[in-house]
Protein backbone atom coordinates (compact mmCIF):
# COMPACT_ATOMS: atom_id res chain seq x y z
CA UNK A 1 0.00 0.00 0.00
CA UNK A 2 0.95 3.71 -0.41
CA UNK A 3 3.03 5.65 1.64
CA UNK A 4 0.82 8.94 2.89
CA UNK A 5 1.34 12.30 4.61
CA UNK A 6 -1.95 13.64 6.68
CA UNK A 7 -3.62 15.16 4.08
CA UNK A 8 -3.65 12.12 1.93
CA UNK A 9 -4.68 10.04 4.79
CA UNK A 10 -7.48 12.45 6.18
CA UNK A 11 -8.91 12.33 2.72
CA UNK A 12 -8.89 8.73 2.91
CA UNK A 13 -10.07 8.40 6.20
CA UNK A 14 -13.63 10.86 4.84
CA UNK A 15 -14.15 9.33 1.45
CA UNK A 16 -13.80 5.17 2.52
CA UNK A 17 -16.94 4.05 1.62
CA UNK A 18 -18.95 0.61 0.92
CA UNK A 19 -22.68 2.00 1.31
CA UNK A 20 -24.18 5.52 1.90
CA UNK A 21 -24.22 5.54 5.14
CA UNK A 22 -26.08 8.35 6.79
CA UNK A 23 -25.13 11.57 5.49
CA UNK A 24 -25.63 13.66 8.96
CA UNK A 25 -23.32 11.05 10.80
CA UNK A 26 -20.75 11.04 7.43
CA UNK A 27 -20.53 14.69 7.94
CA UNK A 28 -20.13 15.66 11.60
CA UNK A 29 -17.31 12.77 11.55
CA UNK A 30 -15.68 13.77 8.66
CA UNK A 31 -15.48 17.39 10.34
CA UNK A 32 -14.43 16.52 13.94
CA UNK A 33 -11.71 14.16 12.86
CA UNK A 34 -10.83 16.65 10.57
CA UNK A 35 -10.59 19.27 13.47
CA UNK A 36 -8.87 16.39 15.26
CA UNK A 37 -5.77 15.67 13.34
CA UNK A 38 -5.57 19.71 12.89
CA UNK A 39 -5.14 19.75 16.61
CA UNK A 40 -2.71 16.65 16.99
CA UNK A 41 -0.45 18.02 14.45
CA UNK A 42 -0.47 21.62 15.87
CA UNK A 43 0.23 21.15 19.08
CA UNK A 44 2.08 18.36 18.41
CA UNK A 45 -0.09 15.68 20.57
CA UNK A 46 2.46 12.65 21.06
CA UNK A 47 1.17 9.23 21.24
CA UNK A 48 1.54 8.96 24.83
CA UNK A 49 -0.73 11.51 25.20
CA UNK A 50 -3.28 10.67 22.67
CA UNK A 51 -3.45 7.44 24.42
CA UNK A 52 -3.61 8.92 28.01
CA UNK A 53 -7.06 10.42 26.49
CA UNK A 54 -8.01 7.25 24.84
CA UNK A 55 -7.72 5.51 28.53
CA UNK A 56 -9.32 8.43 30.06
CA UNK A 57 -12.84 8.70 27.80
CA UNK A 58 -12.92 4.66 28.00
CA UNK A 59 -13.25 5.37 32.07
CA UNK A 60 -15.10 8.22 31.34
CA UNK A 61 -17.93 6.56 29.74
CA UNK A 62 -17.55 3.23 32.11
CA UNK A 63 -18.00 5.69 35.22
CA UNK A 64 -21.15 6.87 33.33
CA UNK A 65 -19.77 9.85 33.34
CA UNK A 66 -20.07 11.10 29.91
CA UNK A 67 -22.91 12.99 30.56
CA UNK A 68 -21.47 14.75 33.81
CA UNK A 69 -18.42 17.01 31.46
CA UNK A 70 -20.59 18.10 28.96
CA UNK A 71 -22.05 20.94 31.33
CA UNK A 72 -18.60 21.81 32.78
CA UNK A 73 -17.41 22.58 29.00
CA UNK A 74 -20.23 24.63 28.08
CA UNK A 75 -22.23 22.11 25.98
CA UNK A 76 -25.10 22.07 28.00
CA UNK A 77 -25.67 25.89 27.85
CA UNK A 78 -24.69 26.62 24.40
CA UNK A 79 -27.36 24.23 22.90
CA UNK A 80 -29.53 26.77 25.57
CA UNK A 81 -28.16 29.73 24.13
CA UNK A 82 -28.57 28.02 20.38
CA UNK A 83 -32.38 27.61 20.95
CA UNK A 84 -32.84 31.19 22.46
CA UNK A 85 -31.07 32.67 19.49
CA UNK A 86 -33.54 30.24 16.91
CA UNK A 87 -36.52 31.80 18.99
CA UNK A 88 -35.32 35.12 18.82
CA UNK A 89 -34.73 35.17 15.27
CA UNK A 90 -38.51 33.45 14.75
CA UNK A 91 -39.70 36.29 17.22
CA UNK A 92 -40.59 33.40 19.56
CA UNK A 93 -40.51 35.60 22.71
CA UNK A 94 -41.08 35.29 26.69
CA UNK A 95 -42.22 32.77 28.96
CA UNK A 96 -39.78 31.53 31.61
CA UNK A 97 -36.23 31.06 30.48
CA UNK A 98 -34.69 27.64 29.95
CA UNK A 99 -31.93 25.93 31.89
CA UNK A 100 -29.95 22.97 31.46
CA UNK A 101 -31.18 19.71 32.18
CA UNK A 102 -28.14 18.22 33.54
CA UNK A 103 -27.08 14.59 33.46
CA UNK A 104 -29.41 13.72 35.96
CA UNK A 105 -32.92 13.93 35.32
CA UNK A 106 -34.78 10.31 35.92
CA UNK A 107 -38.30 9.48 34.76
CA UNK A 108 -40.89 7.89 36.59
CA UNK A 109 -40.78 9.91 39.57
CA UNK A 110 -44.20 9.38 42.28
CA UNK A 111 -46.79 11.72 40.95
CA UNK A 112 -48.72 13.66 43.27
CA UNK A 113 -51.91 16.11 42.24
CA UNK A 114 -51.35 19.96 43.56
CA UNK A 115 -49.10 19.24 46.37
CA UNK A 116 -46.73 17.26 47.40
CA UNK A 117 -43.39 16.59 49.94
CA UNK A 118 -40.58 15.97 47.63
CA UNK A 119 -38.32 15.04 50.57
CA UNK A 120 -39.31 12.21 53.45
CA UNK A 121 -38.47 12.33 57.20
CA UNK A 122 -36.63 14.94 59.03
CA UNK A 123 -35.57 17.92 56.92
CA UNK A 124 -32.17 18.16 55.97
CA UNK A 125 -32.48 21.76 56.01
CA UNK A 126 -34.26 25.01 55.68
CA UNK A 127 -38.12 23.81 55.52
CA UNK A 128 -39.24 25.32 52.10
CA UNK A 129 -42.27 26.04 50.14
CA UNK A 130 -42.04 26.66 46.54
CA UNK A 131 -45.68 27.46 45.18
CA UNK A 132 -47.49 29.18 42.06
CA UNK A 133 -49.14 28.50 38.96
CA UNK A 134 -48.49 27.42 35.09
CA UNK A 135 -49.96 30.30 32.85
CA UNK A 136 -49.48 30.26 29.11
CA UNK A 137 -48.23 33.59 27.50
CA UNK A 138 -51.79 35.14 27.38
CA UNK A 139 -51.28 34.87 31.32
CA UNK A 140 -54.45 31.69 31.28
CA UNK A 141 -53.69 28.89 33.93
CA UNK A 142 -52.29 25.69 32.92
CA UNK A 143 -54.81 22.73 34.41
CA UNK A 144 -53.46 19.68 34.78
CA UNK A 145 -49.87 20.56 33.73
CA UNK A 146 -46.98 18.32 34.37
CA UNK A 147 -43.94 19.31 36.72
CA UNK A 148 -40.79 16.95 37.34
CA UNK A 149 -38.65 18.62 40.28
CA UNK A 150 -35.50 17.21 40.83
CA UNK A 151 -32.77 18.21 43.33
CA UNK A 152 -29.58 17.21 45.39
CA UNK A 153 -29.48 16.18 49.10
CA UNK A 154 -27.60 17.83 51.67
CA UNK A 155 -24.85 16.49 50.80
CA UNK A 156 -25.26 17.75 47.09
CA UNK A 157 -25.78 14.05 45.63
CA UNK A 158 -28.69 13.07 43.81
CA UNK A 159 -30.53 9.77 43.93
CA UNK A 160 -29.48 6.74 41.30
CA UNK A 161 -26.60 8.19 41.18
CA UNK A 162 -25.28 9.14 44.38
CA UNK A 163 -24.10 5.96 46.95
CA UNK A 164 -26.94 5.26 49.64
CA UNK A 165 -30.00 7.06 48.16
CA UNK A 166 -33.70 5.51 47.77
CA UNK A 167 -35.26 5.46 44.95
CA UNK A 168 -36.98 8.45 43.32
CA UNK A 169 -35.26 10.34 46.76
CA UNK A 170 -35.97 14.17 46.05
CA UNK A 171 -37.86 13.54 42.77
CA UNK A 172 -41.43 13.85 42.02
CA UNK A 173 -44.06 14.70 39.88
CA UNK A 174 -46.68 17.06 40.26
CA UNK A 175 -49.73 17.83 38.16
CA UNK A 176 -50.79 21.07 38.44
CA UNK A 177 -54.59 21.53 39.36
CA UNK A 178 -57.80 22.80 37.75
CA UNK A 179 -56.54 26.38 38.22
CA UNK A 180 -52.50 25.57 37.04
CA UNK A 181 -51.41 25.61 40.48
CA UNK A 182 -48.88 23.68 42.67
CA UNK A 183 -46.55 23.58 45.71
CA UNK A 184 -44.33 21.51 46.94
CA UNK A 185 -42.50 21.23 50.59
CA UNK A 186 -38.89 19.99 50.52
CA UNK A 187 -35.88 21.52 52.28
CA UNK A 188 -33.07 24.09 50.61
CA UNK A 189 -30.43 22.39 48.96
CA UNK A 190 -26.64 22.86 49.16
CA UNK A 191 -25.15 23.20 45.89
CA UNK A 192 -23.55 20.28 43.77
CA UNK A 193 -19.92 18.93 43.33
CA UNK A 194 -19.09 16.74 40.43
CA UNK A 195 -18.00 13.44 42.12
CA UNK A 196 -14.39 13.36 43.12
CA UNK A 197 -11.60 11.09 42.61
CA UNK A 198 -13.49 10.47 39.31
CA UNK A 199 -12.54 10.54 35.97
CA UNK A 200 -14.64 14.04 35.86
CA UNK A 201 -12.36 15.13 38.44
CA UNK A 202 -9.61 14.71 37.11
CA UNK A 203 -10.19 16.78 33.99
CA UNK A 204 -11.29 19.71 35.63
CA UNK A 205 -8.24 19.60 38.40
CA UNK A 206 -6.11 19.58 35.23
CA UNK A 207 -8.22 22.39 33.93
CA UNK A 208 -7.46 24.25 36.91
CA UNK A 209 -11.22 24.90 37.55
CA UNK A 210 -13.89 23.85 40.27
CA UNK A 211 -16.86 21.65 39.73
CA UNK A 212 -19.13 23.32 41.82
CA UNK A 213 -23.17 24.41 40.90
CA UNK A 214 -24.63 26.92 43.29
CA UNK A 215 -27.82 25.53 44.72
CA UNK A 216 -30.06 24.74 42.18
CA UNK A 217 -33.83 22.76 41.95
CA UNK A 218 -34.82 21.28 38.25
CA UNK A 219 -37.79 21.24 37.02
CA UNK A 220 -39.32 20.08 33.25
CA UNK A 221 -43.05 21.50 32.67
CA UNK A 222 -45.05 19.64 30.27
CA UNK A 223 -48.65 20.17 29.04
CA UNK A 224 -50.82 19.06 25.53
CA UNK A 225 -49.85 22.39 22.83
CA UNK A 226 -47.19 24.02 25.20
CA UNK A 227 -43.65 24.03 24.50
CA UNK A 228 -42.09 21.38 27.16
CA UNK A 229 -39.81 23.82 29.61
CA UNK A 230 -36.72 22.27 31.36
CA UNK A 231 -35.57 24.98 33.41
CA UNK A 232 -33.91 25.15 37.01
CA UNK A 233 -34.40 27.80 39.92
CA UNK A 234 -31.06 28.76 42.06
CA UNK A 235 -31.62 29.84 45.33
CA UNK A 236 -30.05 33.16 46.25
CA UNK A 237 -26.66 34.01 48.28
CA UNK A 238 -25.29 30.88 47.08
CA UNK A 239 -20.93 31.58 46.69
CA UNK A 240 -21.05 30.15 43.54
CA UNK A 241 -23.84 31.84 41.85
CA UNK A 242 -22.02 33.71 39.64
CA UNK A 243 -19.43 31.12 39.30
CA UNK A 244 -21.61 28.38 38.18
CA UNK A 245 -19.39 25.21 36.76
CA UNK A 246 -21.91 24.37 34.22
CA UNK A 247 -22.62 27.99 32.99
CA UNK A 248 -26.28 27.71 33.63
CA UNK A 249 -27.53 30.46 36.23
CA UNK A 250 -29.49 33.08 34.40
CA UNK A 251 -31.24 36.20 35.61
CA UNK A 252 -34.86 35.55 36.26
CA UNK A 253 -34.19 32.10 37.49
CA UNK A 254 -33.14 33.31 41.17
CA UNK A 255 -35.61 32.84 43.33
CA UNK A 256 -36.80 35.50 45.84
CA UNK A 257 -37.30 33.62 49.26
CA UNK A 258 -39.29 35.25 52.47
CA UNK A 259 -37.96 33.51 55.72
CA UNK A 260 -40.10 32.71 59.04
CA UNK A 261 -43.98 32.63 57.07
CA UNK A 262 -46.32 31.18 59.52
CA UNK A 263 -47.40 28.02 58.90
CA UNK A 264 -51.61 28.54 58.69
CA UNK A 265 -52.53 26.74 55.93
CA UNK A 266 -49.71 24.55 54.94
CA UNK A 267 -50.54 21.72 57.70
CA UNK A 268 -51.36 19.72 54.26
CA UNK A 269 -47.82 19.64 53.64
CA UNK A 270 -47.12 18.72 57.29
CA UNK A 271 -45.85 21.85 58.43
CA UNK A 272 -46.32 23.50 62.19
CA UNK A 273 -43.57 26.02 61.80
CA UNK A 274 -42.07 29.42 60.48
CA UNK A 275 -40.56 28.12 57.59
CA UNK A 276 -38.72 29.71 54.17
CA UNK A 277 -41.29 30.45 50.90
CA UNK A 278 -40.86 31.07 47.50
CA UNK A 279 -43.83 31.82 45.08
CA UNK A 280 -42.75 31.00 41.39
CA UNK A 281 -44.82 30.64 38.01
CA UNK A 282 -44.26 28.96 35.55
CA UNK A 283 -44.86 30.58 32.04
CA UNK A 284 -44.83 28.33 29.13
CA UNK A 285 -44.84 29.43 25.34
CA UNK A 286 -47.08 27.99 22.90
CA UNK A 287 -45.68 24.30 20.80
CA UNK A 288 -45.25 24.61 17.03
CA UNK A 289 -45.21 20.71 16.43
CA UNK A 290 -45.52 17.31 18.44
CA UNK A 291 -41.80 17.24 19.38
CA UNK A 292 -41.85 20.70 21.05
CA UNK A 293 -44.66 19.52 23.41
CA UNK A 294 -43.16 15.98 23.98
CA UNK A 295 -43.82 14.98 27.33
CA UNK A 296 -39.95 13.27 27.47
CA UNK A 297 -37.28 14.43 29.26
CA UNK A 298 -34.27 14.31 26.58
CA UNK A 299 -32.59 11.13 26.44
CA UNK A 300 -35.90 9.48 26.52
CA UNK A 301 -37.52 11.52 23.77
CA UNK A 302 -34.24 10.64 21.64
CA UNK A 303 -34.35 6.99 22.31
CA UNK A 304 -38.09 7.10 21.96
C1 LIG B 1 -24.10 18.68 36.36
C2 LIG B 1 -24.73 18.43 37.57
C3 LIG B 1 -25.93 19.03 37.87
O1 LIG B 1 -26.60 18.84 39.03
C4 LIG B 1 -26.52 19.85 36.97
O2 LIG B 1 -27.69 20.39 37.31
C5 LIG B 1 -25.91 20.10 35.76
C6 LIG B 1 -24.68 19.51 35.46
C7 LIG B 1 -22.80 18.04 36.03
O3 LIG B 1 -22.24 17.34 36.86
O4 LIG B 1 -22.32 18.21 34.89
FE1 LIG C 1 -28.44 19.70 39.15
Amino acid sequence: MSEMNLQALLQRVNSTQIAPGNPRVRALTERIVTDLFKTIDELDVSADEFWTAVDWLGRLGAAGQLGLITAGLGFDRLLDIRADEADQRAGRQGGTPRAIEGPLYVAGAPTATYEVRVDEGAPKGEVFVMEGQVRDLQGQPVPGALIDVWHANEQGGYSHFFPGMQPYELRRRIQADAQGRYRLRSYLPPGYSIPPNSPTSELFEALGRHGHRPAHIHFLVVAPGLRTLTTQVNIPGDTYIDDDFAFATRDGLVIELERGVAPAGYESLGIEAPFVRSRFDFVLTPALNDSEASPLARIARITA
